[in-house]
């Protein structure tokens, strides 16, 4: 059996229809606070249950019976992301889980200028102290943080983002889908670090070019100061902590800790990862 976390988010749902690509839907539990969310997959035969980062007794049960468990990580400040990760690990072991696979995130380092990089490695040290057999694939920025500033881009034609001079290897939930797939249900991955990036990285000015060839009409990138980003995303009604958390974000992918672009999405699915072009014309043609 497979248990997946935090499984009614996107990357969630994306690798339970990875999985069932590859494995029996009875085969993979989806655990969520809310398991009416899952309702679909309840009905396509996945076992649906609800467990909670912040109830330990409900991970506890989640995981009792699992081979495998995908913890993905948590949304909230950088002490509770930590704490509902350790709780998961510490519920997966003493359930008998034998391997964690954890979403990390890319350059989780004490330098990195993302404030939520701590957790990811703090996590990524106490699971590998753990004593449980453990696989961790760092992710690279989703594509689809952009779809907002996409859709802008291609009614004004401003693609406004923060550094738009510097690569970002922009990656797909559904190649991180097929590579968390490939490594929950494969062999040989106890042990290892993927980074899970596109097949390419490109600056702001080429994802404006991309978005200008679906649009019909000039994109132009503009560069838009963090202060003046993180004031749109306070207008828009985010909580402070996540202002403060996707702005330093935005900062890290300005100062190009995002840009390194590796092969393991192909290595892991054996298909090379979507490059952003198809993502933009998949999801924002008109
Ligand atoms: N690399 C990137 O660019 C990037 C961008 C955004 C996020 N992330 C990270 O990657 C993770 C997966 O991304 P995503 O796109 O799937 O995010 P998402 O769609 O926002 O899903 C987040 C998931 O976390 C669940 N969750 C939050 N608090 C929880 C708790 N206390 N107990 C159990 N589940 C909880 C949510 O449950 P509910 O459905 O109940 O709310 C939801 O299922 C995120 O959680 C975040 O840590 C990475």
């Amino acid at each position: 059996m497979i248990v997946i976390t935090a499984a009614s988010g996107q990357l969630g749902r994306a690798t339970a229809t990875a999985l069932a690509r590859q494995v029996a839907p009875s085969t993979v539990r989806l655990a969520a606070r809310d398991p009416s969310k899952l309702a679909a997959f309840a009905a396509e035969g996945f076992e649906v249950v609800r467990a909670d980062y912040d109830d330990p007794a409900s991970l506890r049960a989640a995981f009792e019976g699992v081979e495998t468990a995908l913890v993905i990580s948590g949304m909230g400040i950088d002490a509770d992301r930590l704490r509902q990760h350790v709780a998961a690990i510490d519920a997966a072991r003493a359930a008998g889980v034998t391997r964690v696979v954890y979403t990390s995130a890319t350059h989780p380092t004490p330098e990195s200028l993302f404030e939520w990089a701590g957790a990811h490695r703090e996590t990524e040290a106490y699971l590998k102290a753990s004593g449980l057999a453990w696989t961790i694939l760092r992710d690279n920025a989703y594509a689809s943080n952009n779809d907002g500033l996409y859709a802008h881009a291609l009614q004004t034609g401003v693609f406004g983002l923060p550094g738009p001079d510097t690569r970002v290897a922009w990656v797909t939930h559904e190649d991180v889908a097929d590579a968390l797939a490939a490594a929950l249900t494969g062999s040989g991955h106890e042990g290892r670090t993927y980074e899970i990036t596109g097949p390419s990285a490109l600056t702001g000015h080429e994802v404006a070019a991309e978005l200008a060839r679906l649009r019909g009409a000039p994109v132009e990138a503009v560069d838009v100061p963090l202060e003046a980003f993180a004031a749109h995303l306070a207008e828009a009604g985010l909580p402070p902590f996540v202002v403060s958390g996707v702005t330093s974000f935005y900062a890290a992918l300005a100062a190009g800790e995002y840009a390194e672009v590796s092969g393991d999405v192909e290595r892991l699915t054996g298909r090379p990862g979507t490059p952003l072009r198809a993502y933009l014309q998949a999801r924002h043609a008109r």
